[in-house]
């Protein structure tokens, strides 16, 4: 694959992957990045998975990068892609690591680009990454920034069987809000709900699969009832994380996007939008919350499970139950 990448993909991931179908990925991979005058970290992530997952799936091939080299007074691009790590991706980069400047102290707006292999992994990561974007700001929405990066993270670690892992990247931006990518390369939301054979008839698309994934109970494997404790809050695998994190985010102002396939899934206070992609091999998950105006998370569950129960617990002038 020989790609390069337009002026505007650098901030915007979706419209590379409007173009680039990357479940097809063969022969030397080259990206020329001397467009781009601005990156965003999702693009950023994207590209930094794909070549891990060229490096981990053909190893023998070749993989060269062409730096951007864009630079004002206010912007140096190559130095934010090389302080981002994102050379890090594959050994075949780390010739175009050597930085001409003085890293700061650890404590900032962003982390770099991190990969998570293991499950245990994924709590200590979170915290890390919000311990050290909130390190400088006296703002709440550290626990639900936490929850979303290690439910998404888990997501991947779980469900995925992804090659390369999961990889991650949260920022904190003046405007009052948090960015953060979670992506996998592994078998996508869709032929991972295929194994539920309750709702496999209705997975006649990834459009229709993201769908399914981002409701309510829906996936739940885990029985709690026998195994409360499998995890805080013994929440574990009730089909709940993903649903949460989307009304975190939405009820925040900000968004939830979520790629898979063939389809990209965007939603936010306005609604749910579907954009279709050429293809992501795996899952690939952006999001926004405003910190400022975050939700509590045990009220979103509690009225899912209103829902569920149709409020016939609440009619009974009991608690709601989980089922
Ligand atoms: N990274 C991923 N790769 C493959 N499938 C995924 C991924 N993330 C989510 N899914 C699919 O979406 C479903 C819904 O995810 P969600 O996090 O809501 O539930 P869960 O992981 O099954 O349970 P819980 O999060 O409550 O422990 C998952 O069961 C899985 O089928
Ligand atoms: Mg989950």
């Amino acid at each position: 694959m020989n790609l390069v990448l337009d002026y505007n993909e650098g901030t915007d991931h979706l419209a590379l992957l409007r173009r680039i179908d990357f479940c097809n990925v063969t022969g030397p991979l080259f990206v020329d990045m001397d467009r781009v005058p601005f990156f965003h970290p999702s693009t950023l992530t994207l590209l930094y998975g794909i070549f891990k997952l060229h490096y981990c799936t053909t190893p023998g091939e070749k993989r060269t990068c062409q730096p951007a080299s864009f630079q004002s007074s206010e912007t140096d691009v190559n130095r934010y892609v090389q302080r981002v790590n994102f050379f890090d991706s594959c050994p075949d980069l780390k010739p175009l690591r050597e930085e001409k400047f003085r890293r700061h102290d650890p404590a900032g707006r962003f982390v770099p680009i991190t990969e998570v292999h293991k499950m245990e992994e994924t709590d200590s990561v979170a915290q890390r990454i919000v311990s050290v974007i909130f390190s400088k700001s006296k703002v709440s929405g550290e626990t639900q920034v936490k929850y979303a990066l290690s439910e998404l993270m888990d997501n991947a670690l779980q469900h995925a069987e992804s090659p390369i892992g999961c990889v991650v990247q949260a920022q904190l931006y003046r405007t009052n809000s948090v960015e953060g990518v979670i992506l996998d390369c592994g078998m996508g939301v869709r032929k991972h709900l295929q194994g539920n054979r309750t709702i496999v008839s209705e997975l006649t698309s990834d459009e229709k699969a993201l769908q399914k994934a981002l409701e309510p109970h829906v996936s739940g494997t885990h029985n709690r009832k026998r195994d409360p404790e499998k995890r805080e809050g013994g929440y574990h695998n009730a089909g709940l994380g993903l649903p949460v994190c989307c009304e975190l985010m939405k009820r925040s102002g900000g968004f939830l996007q979520l790629i898979s396939g063939k389809s990209c899934l965007t939603v936010d206070r306005e609604g749910c939008r579907h954009t279709a992609i050429a293809g992501w091999p795996g899952t690939f998950i952006t999001f926004r919350i405003n910190y400022q105006n975050i939700a509590n998370i045990t009220d979103i569950i509690k009225e899912f499970d209103i829902r569920k129960t149709k409020g016939h617990n609440l009619e009974k002038g009991e608690a709601p139950k989980f089922i």
